[in-house]
């Protein structure tokens, strides 16, 4: 479904991204780990089309995509949910969904699919708040919402435990649990927080100083390899 390969990228002189490879299919969910300031975000960015890439690619399901605008990536399938949420906070809740239909104009007529409300109840009772007055935990699981009402083929995940308190880290859990069981789109889960990644992915990538150091799959995924590259 997605490959990258050998992905570089710079901010001015500093070579953020040093030959990043990696691959999601279908039906699974990736866990792209490592600490505070390694690359994840940046690697993210740039599959989204939001930062150039200085070489390699990207491909979307055998499609070069490499330099596609990330309104024309979001089209083919790719949905983002991004660090800090980035919730539009003096839209409401319900605009705030609908935003996320924006590359799906016929399926926007239909309005808000029942679906979304089942996966997070607590949004259907705000939908007339702004944005900006939920929780954080809220946002994030408003975050998710509308990156699902573009019906991704691919979901990107930044750090979506941060900041989030445990109550709703479980609720977040068990949706990407339910989205990787329905085997539809494939999951790329980017996060600091091991036990979390840990319970949902069924293959890891370690990145350190932008280079990816140990990629497996979920089972050897204890190691303190691992481990190594995520203690402070
Ligand atoms: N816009 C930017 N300009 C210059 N350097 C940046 C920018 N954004 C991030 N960086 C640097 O790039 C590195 C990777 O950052 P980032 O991708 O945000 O890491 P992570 O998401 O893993 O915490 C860090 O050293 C960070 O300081
Ligand atoms: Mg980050």
């Amino acid at each position: 479904m997605l490959q990258v390969e050998k992905l570089n990228q710079y901010y001015g002189a500093a070579h953020t991204l040093r030959g990043v490879s990696l691959n999601v299919e279908k039906g699974q969910c990736v866990a792209l780990l490592g600490r505070n300031g390694v690359g994840k975000t940046t690697l993210l960015k740039c599959l989204m089309g939001v930062l150039p890439v200085a070489s390699g690619k990207v491909m979307l399901e055998g499609r070069e995509i490499t330099r596609l605008k990330p309104h024309e990536r979001a089209r083919l399938g790719i949905a983002y949910v991004p660090q800090g949420r980035e919730i539009f906070a003096r839209l409401t809740v319900e605009e705030n969904l609908l935003m996320g239909m924006a590359t799906r104009p016929a399926r926007r007529a239909g309005g808000i699919r029942a679906e979304i409300y089942e996966l997070f109840p607590v949004l259907k009772d705000m939908l007339g708040r702004r944005g900006g007055d939920l929780s954080g935990g809220q946002q994030q699981q408003l975050a998710i919402a509308r990156a699902l009402l573009a019906d991704p083929k691919l979901i990107i995940f930044d750090e979506p435990t941060e900041g989030i308190q445990p109550s709703i880290i479980k609720d977040i859990e068990r949706v990407i649990r339910l989205l990787r069981e329905r085997g539809d789109m494939g999951i790329l889960l980017c996060e600091q927080y091991f036990d979390f990644a840990h319970a949902l992915a069924d293959r890891f990538v370690v990145l350190s100083r932008g280079e990816v150091v140990a990629s497996g799959v979920q089972e050897v995924m204890q190691g303190e390899d691992v481990k190594r590259h995520l203690a402070v």
